[in-house]
């Protein structure tokens, strides 16, 4: 007979564990977003997501856990809402059909590189082999208005949030996915941009996750290579919450200088106790 397997080791206050979700992991969206879900968001939670995509998100979310309302600019053909969500099809991120704090949660992943917002859709980045990736991860149509390249990208995220803060009840969670990028060969740290620009708004920036992909990224084209070439992305989990932290410093400003330390006369420094005493 085989002895029953020991119980987890208890301390004090918990239980010893390693199953604990981690900031950083190897995988897909998908995985790495139902634990961000589980960690941040009870159940039964009124969830937005309003960049719903191809619903790629929800693959290990349990279905009927949280109330799902789905909607994006422009669907993709034949996307279903996972069971019981609600799926919304014309909604701009930017103009929600939500009261003010109605929302537990929403959910952010807009096309993140600025080669999706160009003034014609036939300058889109994503043609020939990587059309489906365009087809996937943006709306297909041009960006006519506002600003250009990256500062585009930048444009779409601060009118979403803003608009989140708005529809998101107090202490709810708002979940924004984005990566960095290099634009007009500048490195452009999207994630930094957008932790400071949602704490601006308020909001406290209470978790970050970093996904690697598994696979390498291909280059086509490769000349000399400059920067190191992107496989990460990132989740940052906003609350609607202030608190006495921010992410932004000023260096630049000159602190006054420390007072000088008192000096000991020679003669008491020589014979002083304690001199010497770390030297053994
Ligand atoms: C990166 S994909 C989202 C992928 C999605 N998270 C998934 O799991 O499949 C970006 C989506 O944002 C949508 N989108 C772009 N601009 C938008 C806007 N202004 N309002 C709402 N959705 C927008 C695109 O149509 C596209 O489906």
């Amino acid at each position: 007979m085989t002895a029953p397997p020991a119980p987890p080791r208890r301390t004090q206050g918990g239980v010893a564990t390693a199953d604990v979700v981690v900031s950083a992991r190897v995988g897909d969206n998908a995985e790495l977003f139902a634990q961000i879900l589980a960690l941040h968001v009870p159940a039964g939670a009124t969830v937005a997501d309003v960049t719903f995509g191809l619903g790629v998100f929800w693959r290990r979310v349990p279905p009927g856990r949280y109330r799902l309302l789905a909607s994006d600019i422009a669907l993709k053909p034949g996307v279903t809402a996972p069971l019981g969500a609600t799926l919304t099809d014309g909604v701009d991120c930017r103009a929600l059909p939500y009261e003010d704090a109605a929302l537990d949660c929403l959910v952010l992943d807009p096309p993140y590189m600025e080669g999706m917002y160009r003034r014609s859709a036939d300058h889109l980045a994503g043609s020939g082999t990587h059309a489906a990736f365009r087809r996937a991860y943006a709306h297909g149509g041009a960006t006519d208005d506002g600003p250009k390249w990256h500062d585009a990208v930048i444009d779409l995220y601060e009118r979403a949030c803003r608009e989140a803060a708005r529809v998101l009840a107090p202490g709810g969670a708002l979940i924004v996915k984005c990566q960095d990028e290099v634009s007009a060969n500048k490195q452009r740290l999207t994630h930094v941009e957008l932790i400071t620009g949602v704490e601006s708004l308020g909001l406290y920036c209470k978790d970050l996750f970093v996904l690697v992909r598994p696979n390498s990224p291909g280059v086509s084209r490769l000349k000399a290579q400059v920067h190191a070439r992107k496989n990460h992305s990132y989740f940052l989990v906003f609350e609607k919450r202030r608190v006495g932290v921010r992410s932004t410093r000023d260096f630049s400003r000159a602190t006054p200088p420390a007072p000088p330390a008192p000096v000991a006369p020679i003669d008491k420094l020589a014979s002083g106790p304690g001199r010497g005493d770390n030297c053994a």
